[in-house]
């Protein structure tokens, strides 16, 4: 069964529109488990465009299932984790003008910035994943630099336009997933998931969880977040 790991990220754009302190995040977290989230994800972006630094703190000490934090490389938001300690932290890239995550993570270009960070992060009884796209290449430097967990970039399979685009994309989501399980991974994947999209992904062998948050924020607009969770979770589960 795959695991469903809800973002919440969006809670907290909508608190911040205002400065205040509503809608709580801690609450959301609370209701998405109580609707069968085995996670709860959030990204600390170096600029706090939404979580804060004070939501990490509460989630960690509140929530019952396990905290995933996105997080980038940046020393001071690595220094963060560590006094956490989430229970996994997953490294993304970071630009500072993007709108949301654009892509994989280099780990190959950025192979020794990363390898110290894992080191750090599994010194700290973190478990770590690293977002990436899903090519070999990138599949093998996460097992060099010692990640136990890696996170497929499902972007560009929810972008697709075309049918044939949309199987080129899901095909090479199905090859790395292959690759990479038989390189001892643990396989993730997330980004741009939706109520229909994702059915398709449910097909893709070894998939330990998925982690999605606009799709059912969305959708919590309409028919409250418990609602939007288990609805997701129904079709992770069918
Ligand atoms: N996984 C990662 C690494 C992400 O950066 C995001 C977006 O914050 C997600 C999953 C969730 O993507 P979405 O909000 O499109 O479901």
């Amino acid at each position: 069964m795959i695991k469903l790991g809800v973002n919440i990220d969006h809670v907290a754009t909508l608190r911040q529109a205002r400065g205040g302190i509503v809608p709580s995040v801690l609450e959301a977290a609370l209701l998405a488990e109580k609707n069968g989230a085995e996670g709860i994800t959030v990204h600390l972006r170096e600029d706090r465009r939404h979580i804060q630094d004070e939501d990490v703190r509460s989630l960690r000490t509140t929530i019952a299932t396990r905290l995933n934090l996105e997080m980038s490389v940046a020393p001071e938001i690595v220094d963060i984790a560590v006094a956490v300690n989430p229970a996994q932290a997953t490294l993304v890239p970071e630009k500072r003008a993007e709108l949301t995550t654009e892509g994989g993570l280099d780990v190959i270009a950025g192979t020794n910035t990363i390898e110290k960070v894992v080191y750090k992060l599994v010194k700290a009884g973190i478990a770590v994943s690293l977002f990436i796209d899903p090519e070999k290449s990138q599949i093998e430097a996460a097992c060099d630099v010692g990640a136990p967990y890696i996170e497929f970039h499902t972007g560009e399979y929810a972008n697709a336009s075309t049918d044939e685009e949309h199987d080129e994309q899901f095909y090479r989501l199905l090859m790395a997933a292959e690759y990479a399980h038989a390189k001892g991974l643990i396989i993730n994947a997330g980004h741009g998931l939706d109520y229909e999209n994702v059915k398709r992904i449910c097909t893709i062998p070894h998939l330990h969880e998925l982690n999605i948050g606009h799709s059912i924020v969305t959708r919590a607009i309409f028919v409250g977040l418990g609602q939007a969770v288990a609805e997701m979770k129904k079709i992770l589960i069918a």
